[in-house]
């Protein structure tokens, strides 16, 4: 079951108009929750996010976050009770296609669930590789837009190479992967990007850096040189739907000792404590 724009229903049974912004300029926003055992996860966090990308877009919340958390009960409520994942979407609705906004127009809403298939022990223990592309997005990376052309190119890049991730630079920096945040170990300190318009203020990222904070864990947000990425001791990538995953090879070269390491080990137990605690407590 789906929902557009007021209802529920089979998706084999949901349409959107031709004219709809979304389909012809990509001008929407969007957001993917995990959901485990009916649990959404973070999603305050993720309702204020899309918040944050619906004013990018000057785009008015369509909904109050306590429609949206019902809307969203009845989506998990209404699909296989294991863990999912949603993913929810909203549009400038449908008008003449003209670029500028069209007035008076109702936005398009909709939400999907997807079984969620979070990366398997063997990834944790053995790691995965990634390769570098440049950054050549635009200057509202911050924003969880619909558009996504570019990280759909980028991301391809990795899968052409049998890797996981397209890790990207710009202006020689470390911005983000092409579907997740980046971080990095150095002389023992755990190093993120700032959260500006060169990457998505990722919710998992966040909490990751929460976690760290709260248990002695050094680490610094700081830009990310190229050279400090190619040299550093441990890589890793986080995203909603990978949680935490350890790269160890980066354009065909050991990163540190090829193998996950310590700092890796010890958030990705936190990480997954915390889950288990959240999901105890609801
Ligand atoms: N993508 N950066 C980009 C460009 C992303 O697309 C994502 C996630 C992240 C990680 O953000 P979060 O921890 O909030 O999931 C960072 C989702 C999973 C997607 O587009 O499917």
């Amino acid at each position: 079951m789906i929902y557009l724009n007021g209802k529920f229903l089979p998706i084999e049974q949901a349409y959107i108009p031709v004219l709809d912004r979304g389909f012809i300029f990509g001008d929407g926003v969007y957001e993917v929750i995990p959901v485990y055992s009916c649990l959404p996860f973070r999603l305050d966090e993720h309702l204020a996010r899309l918040q944050h990308s619906l004013d990018g877009i000057r785009l008015a919340n369509p909904y109050t976050v306590s429609h949206w958390r019902s809307l969203i009960e009845s989506l998990v409520a209404q699909n296989e009770g294991g863990d999912q994942y949603l993913y929810l979407h909203i549009t400038r609705g449908t008008a003449r296609r003209d670029h500028a906004f069209p007035a008076g127009v109702e936005p398009t809403v909709f939400m999907m669930s997807t079984p969620l298939a979070i990366p398997g022990q063997e990834l944790l223990t053995t790691g995965v590789a990634a390769i570098t592309a440049q950054d050549n997005r635009w200057g509202r990376c911050d924003i969880k837009a619909i558009s996504l052309l570019p990280n759909v190119l980028l991301r391809q890049l990795a899968v052409d190479a049998c890797t996981m991730e397209t890790i990207l630079l710009r202006d020689g920096l470390l911005t983000e992967g092409a579907a997740s945040n980046i971080f990095i170990v150095r002389n023992d300190v755990l190093l993120a990007p700032p959260k500006d318009h060169r990457m998505l203020p990722g919710i998992t990222y966040d909490l990751i850096l929460e976690l760290a904070a709260a248990n002695a864990i050094t680490h610094e947000i700081r830009d990310i040189s190229e050279y400090e990425l190619r040299t550093a001791k441990e890589i890793m990538l986080t995203s909603s739907t990978k949680e935490i995953l350890p790269i160890v090879r980066l354009d065909g070269q050991p990163v540190g000792s090829a193998l996950p390491g310590a700092v890796f080990r010890q958030l990705n137990e936190l990480y997954q404590n915390y889950k288990a605690t959240v999901m105890r407590g609801k």
